[in-house]
């Protein structure tokens, strides 16, 4: 039976995993797997019903059934419907955490990211892939960067795509998920024992790219391509 290879990033919101995880994944011709955009879909499913997402009996409402679908070229279907771009509105992204402290939801996601990480090489980003999802993962990364840095990042991307926001506003709302991420009881943000910790603060995108690739080539001994 082949076996295949999978790399677990885990870290705080705005850290940049997405970003390097995606051109990695794109590297190595492996899958990412964005399991945020999940948590988002879900999130967005509740406030389309009309339901309240901040309480776990209602939430769980949109559970049977649920279908959510990755497309290798990042699109994401919640039930057929391309959301791919709402996930990302702050309407969601203010919710989102106590979608995700919800553990029957939890359950939920990571019976499907399980499955979807079975068959092939993957590339998952989240917060607890390392630590519950796939604890036999064969890379566990842990990214980080400081407060400040995350929220300037996310803010010059706001900038960029024309979303307003203030940056006290940004870093209030960073240190607001940051907590309600790792205080939640079930499955929170940590670094898993065995994950290597790439603080990219002072990194640029290619220079975290390179860490995480430094990073695999040792635990897995792949060869990296020129790039
Ligand atoms: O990475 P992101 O900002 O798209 O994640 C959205 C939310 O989902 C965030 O509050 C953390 C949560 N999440 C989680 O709890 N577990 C994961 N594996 C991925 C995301």
């Amino acid at each position: 039976m082949e076996k295949f290879i999978t790399v677990a990033i885990d870290g705080p919101a705005a850290a940049g995993k997405s970003t390097i995880a995606k051109r990695v994944a794109k590297l190595l011709n492996y899958t990412y797997l964005d399991t945020g955009a999940m948590y988002r879909a879900v999130t967005y499913a509740v406030i389309k019903a009309g339901l309240d997402p901040e309480i776990e009996e209602e939430s769980v409402k949109v559970l049977p059934g649920l279908k959510i679908d990755l497309k290798e070229d990042g699109t994401v279907l919640c039930n057929d419907e391309d959301v791919t771009k709402v996930i990302r509105e702050p309407i969601v992204s203010s919710k989102v955490s106590y979608i995700a402290a919800m553990k029957p939801i939890r359950l939920a996601l990571v019976d499907m990211q399980r499955e979807m990480a079975n068959s092939k090489n993957v590339i998952l980003d989240g917060r607890d892939i390392g630590t519950y999802v796939l604890p036999n993962a064969n890379v566990k990364i842990f990214q980080i960067a400081s407060v400040e840095c995350r929220a300037k990042r996310r803010y010059i991307e706001n900038l960029e795509k024309g979303i307003p926001s203030t940056l006290e506003e940004i870093t209030e709302s960073v240190k607001k998920r940051d907590y309600i991420d790792s205080h939640r009881d079930f499955a929170p943000l940590r670094k898993a024992e065995d994950a290597v910790e790439i603080d990219t603060s002072d990194m640029t995108i290619e220079e975290s790219v390179d860490a995480v690739l430094a990073v695999i080539k040792e635990k897995t001994g792949i060869e990296i391509p020129c790039h």
